[in-house]
């Protein structure tokens, strides 16, 4: 049977170190698919649609990475998608407490569906989309930290406005 994982997330936008956690998830699953939550009462810096086109470019050298977007509950998502799976990344220890109440609460809600916590890589381990944009908002430089089509859309979103407000962390 085909190992599948969801691995869900606000991809907003797709981080360096969220391919990094792809790319690890793959030498465990046959197959992955990155799940961006859309949800309706949270306004992001990208639509939905730019982040699916960001992700499928990022990740189109993979036959076996899916993108899709979903609502409601994850692990109803999961179940939808015949996976046995969650896939979530782990930073440092400042993401254990929400990853740990979220797994279990997702465990509770159903049992057959396991989450799998991947470390991150050692370069990552500080980068977030939240801290991304931030730097990027500012002029800072995040070479290096998002893909190539990344650093060009959030380049236009921010070269637009000259004063921007704050993004809700993500
Ligand atoms: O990238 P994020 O924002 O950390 O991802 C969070 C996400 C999308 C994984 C989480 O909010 C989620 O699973 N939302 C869907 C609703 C759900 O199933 N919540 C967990 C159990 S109540």
């Amino acid at each position: 049977m085909k190992k599948i994982a969801i691995y869900p997330g606000s991809f907003d936008p797709v981080t360096n170190g969220h391919l990094d956690i792809v790319e690890r998830g793959l030498k465990i699953f046959d197959k992955i698919i990155v799940a961006i939550l859309h949800n309706p009462g949270k306004k992001g810096l990208f639509t939905i649609a730019e982040r699916v086109q960001m992700l499928e470019s990022a990740l189109k050298k993979f036959s076996n990475v899916e993108i899709d977007t979903f609502n409601g509950l994850t692990v109803e998502y999961a179940k939808k998608r015949k996976a046995q799976g969650i896939l979530r990344g782990l930073r440092a220890m400042s993401d254990f407490e929400y990853e740990f109440q979220m797994a279990l609460m997702n465990r509770k809600l159903n049992r057959e569906v396991q989450t799998v916590f991947l470390m991150t890589g050692l370069r990552w381990i500080y980068t977030s989309s939240s801290i991304i944009k931030e730097a990027a908002q500012f002029g800072g430089n995040i070479n290096g930290m998002v893909p190539p089509l990344v650093q060009q859309k959030i380049k236009k979103k921010f070269g637009k406005k000259s004063t921007l407000a704050k993004q809700k962390p993500t």
